[in-house]
């Protein structure tokens, strides 16, 4: 079929964001509410949810919503900023890509809406702190400067404010930041909090796996509470539904998929949003008819599912270990639903378990319970034997 609205290796085009209804009405009201105001209290919000599950998606959503939805009710700037590992070895370097990132973005802003505050973007000037040596260094080259990060937003909002009502700053995969430097975290809340203190509209938006922050959660306490968790779950029927009709609809694909077919795919993917977009791009790659009912999809599906094996699961299972693909094929074995170390011999500790949750192959559902993070990759795994 020449019209092909899915895609499941990008972020899904705003114009076809299903669900979440809650989330976006959560987001809607925060910023009509924290732009409404003369002190200052933004709502920051954690986007939280496994691989694939729709966080990008989210914040692209966000920020197309900022500019199309909002526009002419208030003045709001987004910057939408994707972590790299590379720059989150320290806060300097964090720092550094971040002032990088927000210049970069209001560049690519739309010229004639946004001249003005381009205009102040370009002669932005990022303050700077010397550091001291402990130990003095004769040598004056070696004395270190960093970025003075809250001086300087703070220095960018007092440009901006007149202006605008209210910055929002999304920094997407906020775990490398964890990961590699988790002191970051504080750092980062230090600083927007101070921003905030000092009549700075701030908001941030985070989006992380779902572990991460239930793990800082224990060390980072503060950290937290700095953010409204929302965790992002599959779709149900409905969603689904949405996710599968809503793209076709508005493209006036000539198409009609019939609601046993809706079903079925819901109930193999269980409503995951990157599986039902991968079963949606490959089948209407393959039809031609105007109707797709039970019959062409079992028909279709095998093929599906062995792209599937190729473009997923098989590049999951080969960047493990040899103890890690040991231990996720027995796992695929137990006929149970939830399965402890202990279900498949001593000999596999539950470091390895942890190890494949924070690969995201396994999910942890309770203290000591895991799963394979979908059964479409426990098939998968079934089928190697
Ligand atoms: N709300 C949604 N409506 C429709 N499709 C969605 C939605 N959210 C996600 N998708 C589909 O799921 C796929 C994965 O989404 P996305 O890349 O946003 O997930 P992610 O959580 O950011 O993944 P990762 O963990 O890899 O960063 C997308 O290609 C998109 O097709
Ligand atoms: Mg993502």
């Amino acid at each position: 079929m020449e019209i092909n609205p899915f895609s499941s290796k990008y972020p899904v085009s705003p114009r076809y964001f299903a669900n979440r209804k809650d989330l976006l009405e959560h987001f809607r009201k925060s910023v009509m509410k924290n732009t409404k105001t003369k002190l200052p209290k933004p709502d920051n919000i954690a986007v939280l949810g496994d691989w694939g599950i729709g966080k990008t998606s989210m914040v692209v959503k966000f920020e197309d919503m900022i500019l199309n939805e909002f526009k002419g009710m208030v003045k709001v700037l987004s910057v939408r900023i994707s972590l790299k590992p590379a720059s989150c070895t320290d806060i300097d370097v964090f720092s550094e890509a971040l002032v990088r990132e927000i210049k970069c973005a209001f560049q690519i802003n739309d010229a004639s809406v946004f001249k003005k505050i381009k205009n102040i973007i370009d002669k932005w000037e990022v303050n700077t702190v010397e550091i001291l040596p402990v130990i003095k260094i004769k040598k004056k080259k070696e004395k270190q400067i960093r970025i003075d990060l809250t001086k300087t937003l703070e220095n960018l909002w007092n440009n901006l404010k007149k202006r605008i009502d209210l910055v929002v700053i999304m920094l997407d995969d906020l775990h490398y930041l964890l990961q590699r430097y988790a002191d970051g975290l504080f750092d980062l809340r230090n600083t927007f909090q101070e921003l905030v203190t000092k009549g700075c509209n701030y908001m941030v938006i985070t989006t992380g796996p779902q572990i991460l922050y239930q793990e800082v959660g224990d060390i980072a306490e503060p950290w937290t509470r700095f953010f409204d968790p929302f965790f992002l779950n599959p779709f149900d029927l409905e969603g689904t539904k949405e996710a599968i009709l809503k793209p076709i609809k508005i493209e006036g694909a000539p198409v009609k998929i019939k609601n046993e077919v809706i079903e079925k795919i819901h109930s193999i993917t269980l409503g995951h949003p990157y599986f039902i977009a991968f079963i949606m791009q490959n089948l209407l790659e393959r039809v031609e008819k105007r109707i797709i009912d039970l019959k062409l999809f079992d028909k279709l599906y095998p093929e599906i599912l062995e792209r599937m094996d190729t473009a997923k699961f098989r590049t999951d299972f080969d960047r493990v270990s040899d103890k890690e693909k040991e231990v996720l094929i027995k796992i695929s074995k137990i006929k149970k639903e939830l399965v402890k170390p202990s279900d498949i011999g001593r000999k596999y500790h539950p470091e390895t378990f942890s190890r494949l949750v924070s690969k995201g192959l396994l999910t942890k559902e309770s203290r000591g319970r895991y799963r394979l993070y979908h059964p479409l990759f426990k098939k998968f795994l079934l089928s190697l034997d």
